[in-house]
């Protein structure tokens, strides 16, 4: 299977792109969740709008799924200003960055998702842009070349990053705050998914709402879209209204247990323990062991698994945890006894 495919994949299916903007919450109050973020963004958001200055700039940090991108139009929308939204990876040249910087309004966010992919010599003409509200540029080649500064608006940039250590130093020192979203609960989950039922006219009830919230991997995006195929299964095998046991049946068919694991994390665990006995194992054989690409399982499969302590990454590679181990049925023996073993049978 392929990962962007899961039904507990953390990144944005075409469905959930459609969908997303009637859940999305538009104002600071209606977020739930993130209670450190929110606190500070509540200070911040209205003294920046007191002063009629732009906010600093902000990085977001957080695995795919846990709404950089709401947060960003959450703080366009406090300001009353103009958001502009733009991928890292379609920004190809110096033109697009000085588009992009020259067309900010007065106190306006631009949020670049995804901006650790933005690539160096991009990322240098943001420094001034950041700084000192100017671009420099060059124009001309060789001896006629010249180099020229354009003043801009005062703006705000809103990077997010899934990888904490993907920026370059120098971009990252630019940013004034920087706020790390983190997994949600469950209990905040579950108030997500009663508030997205409530946008999209879906009937649930508390218990319903429990259900998926603990099988979406402390993910607003999985909940959201969990939801939407327990709706399917509620309209289809019951009366439309989705209550614990309606959703406990969906979510089985899903296979989606009730940790929120699904056949791709069993797979990847699963190799880890009988292709390499628990590990210490390379990403790259792993990946190798499952097809799957190296930077999929970093960046989307891994997160939650590590985060919930059914693998560690250690200096000599990953391991299955004991926890591992005991949800999928399996025996575990300490480490040091396997390694006492193997040295034994060796030995022999
Ligand atoms: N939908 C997605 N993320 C949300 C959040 N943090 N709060 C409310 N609704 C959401």
């Amino acid at each position: 299977m392929i990962e962007a495919d899961r039904v507990v994949s953390t990144g944005a299916q075409a469905e959930d792109l459609a969908l997303e903007p009637t859940v999305r919450p538009q104002r600071l109050q209606d977020y739930i969740g993130q209670s450190r973020v929110k606190e500070q963004m509540s200070i911040w958001l209205p003294a920046a709008k007191k002063r009629g200055r732009a906010l600093d700039h902000v990085l977001l940090f957080g695995p795919p799924g846990l709404g950089k991108t709401t947060l960003a139009t959450i703080v366009a929308n406090e300001l009353g200003v103009n958001i502009t939204t733009v991928a890292a990876p379609a920004i190809e040249k110096q033109g697009d960055i000085a588009a992009l910087v020259s067309k900010q309004e007065k106190n306006s966010v631009l949020f670049i998702d995804e901006i650790h992919r933005l690539n160096n010599k991009l990322a240098e003409m943001l420094y001034s842009a950041m700084e000192d509200f100017k671009l420099d540029i060059v124009i001309g080649e060789g001896p006629a070349a010249q180099s020229v500064s354009i003043p801009l608006q005062p703006f705000t940039l809103i990077g997010a990053t899934t990888k904490a250590g993907g920026l370059a130093s120098p971009l990252r020192a630019r940013f004034g705050i920087v706020a790390h979203l983190e997994f949600y609960d469950d209990l905040s989950l579950q108030q997500i998914v009663m508030r997205s039922a409530g946008c999209l006219g879906i009937a649930i009830d508390a218990g319903g709402a429990m259900e998926i919230a603990c099988r979406s991997r402390g993910t607003p995006r999985i909940a959201n879209r969990l939801l939407r195929r327990v709706r399917d299964y509620a309209e289809i095998r019951a009366d439309g209204r989705i209550t614990k046991e309606v959703a406990n049946s969906a979510l089985n068919i899903l296979e989606v247990d009730p940790k929120g694991l699904d056949l791709m994390d069993k797979k990847l665990i699963l190799s880890m323990i009988d292709m390499f006995n628990g590990g210490p194992v390379g990403l790259e054989s792993i990946a190798a062991a499952i097809s799957e690409d190296p930077e999929t399982i970093e960046d989307m499969i891994e997160p939650y698994l590590i985060q919930q302590g059914y693998i560690q990454r250690t200096r000599t590679g990953r391991i299955a945890t004991e926890k591992a181990y005991r949800h999928f049925g399996r025996t575990f023996v300490s480490r040091d006894i396997a390694a006492k073993d193997s040295q034994l049978s060796l030995n022999l």
